[in-house]
């Protein structure tokens, strides 16, 4: 009999269940690594556009698992989804990111932010999931997710993507009531998304910080640690895990581990095994290839592979993925590659 409780090595190993192999996926691998989705894309040029038509967000969602044997699908979608949806001015450029025309900067603009329907505001994600979850096979796990307060904050606040952060900053240290409540604002529309998601069929959530790792220790434990935990408390009840992820967090692994997510997103700076021992026995971790190293010779992509298996030693509870997403000319072959040394290990 296999060892394994569920159909899915990713669901098992996020479980700290032993598995047959050590189960993969990467951060956006749909996406611009793809000859097919950029063929897709030529045929539909706005971004937004393929995520607000189911059938293309499903599709492009399966190109990744059918092309490299991935053990996990997430969801087509980005971080600024749910806002977008009920914010005007919110658009995302290729090669740019995230746009808001109009800053969120005073207690007024909080106007703007209303809660979030999903079934009303989201229809297109949800039945997106629908789609991509009824096309899987059960071996294959789908992860909803959404964006992470600070990091969907940052580019509210901005107006874009920042090298340092200024204005975001200087909300939360000049005026961290209004900051809380932004952030209390934006915590209680993730949660609604990422139920909405797991009602519609997700089956494992991951939680977006990306840009956490700016803030240091204390800024994060004050002003964003209570509006993470607020998050995954509101999915306790729930049974799927929770995974949460930062880029550039070696200072925060305690705290992204304390807010309560069953697995850890660990980024490539972090030595796995100095991850396993922070976050300890009763949590999994994620992680944590450096995505360049997908550009190296295949002997180092092979040898720096086993390097992370190794680091992330033989315990169970490990989903082997890059330390941050996959670049966007990065060879398809040598993600492939991974997944058949990962598999074979
Ligand atoms: O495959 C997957 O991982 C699922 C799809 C996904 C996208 N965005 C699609 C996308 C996911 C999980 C995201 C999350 C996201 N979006 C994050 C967190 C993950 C991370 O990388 O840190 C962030 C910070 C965003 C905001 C955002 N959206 C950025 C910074 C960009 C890149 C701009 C660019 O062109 O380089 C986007 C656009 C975006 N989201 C693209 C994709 C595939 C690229 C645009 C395109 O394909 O035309």
């Amino acid at each position: 009999m296999s060892p394994s409780a569920s159909p899915s090595p990713f669901l098992d190993a996020c479980r700290r269940l032993p598995v047959e192999h050590v189960p993969v996926w990467f951060m956006r691998q749909a996406g611009r690594s793809l000859p097919e989705y950029r063929a897709l894309r030529e045929k539909h040029p706005r971004f937004s556009a393929v995520i607000e038509e189911p059938e293309l967000a499903a599709e492009v969602t399966l190109q990744p698992v059918r092309r490299h044997g991935v053990d996990a699908a997430i969801l087509f979608s980005d971080i600024m989804t749910p806002v977008q949806a009920i914010v005007p001015g919110v658009d995302i450029h290729p090669g740019k990111g995230p746009v808001v025309d109009e800053p969120f900067r005073t207690k007024a603009d909080l106007d703007r932010l209303r809660p979030i329907e999903p079934e009303a505001d989201l229809p297109y994600v949800l039945e997106a999931v629908r789609l991509v979850r009824a096309e899987l096979p059960p071996e294959v796990a789908l992860i909803g997710f959404a964006g992470a307060p600070f990091t969907v904050a940052s580019y509210l606040v901005e107006g874009g993507k920042s090298n340092d952060y200024r204005h975001t900053k200087a909300l939360m240290y000049g005026a961290p009531d209004v900051w809380a409540e932004l952030a209390g604002r934006l915590a209680d529309i993730t949660l609604a998304t990422l139920r909405a998601q797991v009602a519609a069929g997700a089956q494992a959530v991951q939680l977006f910080d990306s840009w956490a790792g700016n803030l240091s220790a204390a800024d994060y434990a004050r002003h964003v640690l209570p509006f993470s935990t607020r998050i995954f408390e509101g999915l306790a009840d729930l049974d799927v895990p929770r995974i949460h992820f930062g880029v550039g967090t070696m200072h925060l692994v305690d705290q992204l581990s304390a807010a309560g997510a069953d697995v850890i997103g660990i980024d490539w700076r972090t030595p796995m095994a100095d991850a396993r021992r922070i976050v300890g026995p009763d949590k999994a971790v994620q992680g944590n290839l450096d995505p360049t190293v997908l550009f190296a010779p295949v002997e180092v992509i092979e040898e720096r592979t086993r390097a992370v298996l190794a680091d992330a030693g033989p315990e169970p509870g490990h989903v082997f993925n890059l330390g941050w997403g996959v670049l966007p000319d990065t060879d398809a072959d040598a993600l492939t590659r991974v997944v058949d040394i990962v598999h074979g290990a």
